[in-house]
């Protein structure tokens, strides 16, 4: 099993979609780690109770110094002895450098369906544009935020009396159904990228559209 880090900064109920598919020991992937920028994310309890061993890399500490940050990230994913690392609610930019070390091996889960509204506020701005259908998306990152090859998408409709909250839980639901998905190919090693396109070996694209 591929040793799994997840780095979150609040919540955690992705983590928790993860590390409930984790349970299975046909799962690829071990979640050997949780990791927080914040000291006070809800997800470190979740993450503790389920028995993953849990570290807190303060970026306040750092005071916009990222490279310090994201070094001392590096120094805990070393210890641990980690592969590949899945962002669920991670809300710091990684920097070039880092997403490069680790590109192929890191993994994000957006709000929207990219490239449409990448960055925050998704669901108020998927309500604000009239879009009839919105959703979730899990990529690869690369440098850009919010950014890289699509593993796996779905979509939700929006209904007319959406508010940013209702249409927000429609959609999480869709990312704990897709996350753990998509986090199972990557870590069985059925993912290539091709010209900038994620292929999974053995998944028609049409089923990665909807997971
Ligand atoms: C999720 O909706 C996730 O997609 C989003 O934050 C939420 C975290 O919830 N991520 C981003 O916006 C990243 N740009 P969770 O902590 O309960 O998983």
């Amino acid at each position: 099993r591929t040793r799994t880090a997840i780095l979150i900064s609040g919540r955690g109920s992705n983590m928790a979609a993860l590390l409930a598919a984790a349970r299975d020991p046909a799962y690829p992937a071990e979640i050997a780690l949780v990791l927080s920028n914040r000291a006070d994310a809800a997800g470190l309890a979740r993450a503790a109770e389920a028995g993953v061993p849990t570290a807190v890399v303060e970026s306040r500490g750092f005071r916009g110094d990222r490279a310090g940050f994201e070094a001392a990230v590096q120094g805990v994913l070393a210890a641990h002895g980690i592969a590949l690392i899945a962002l669920a609610g991670f809300m710091r930019v990684l920097t070039p450098g880092f997403v490069e070390h680790w590109a192929g091996r890191l993994v994000n889960i957006h709000p929207s369906l990219l490239p449409s509204f990448p960055g925050l506020d998704t669901h108020e701005r998927a309500i604000a544009a009239g879009l009839r259908l919105h959703g979730c998306t899990v990529h690869l990152v690369s440098a850009g935020v919010d950014e890289g090859p699509i593993l796996a998408q779905a979509a939700v409709p929006v209904l007319p009396d959406d508010t940013a909250a209702s249409l927000a839980a429609r959609v999480l639901e869709q990312e704990h159904r897709i996350y753990p998905a998509a986090l199972a190919w990557l870590a069985a090693g059925r993912v290539r990228v091709a010209a900038g396109r994620a292929v999974v070996e053995g998944i028609p694209p049409a089923q990665g559209a909807l997971a």
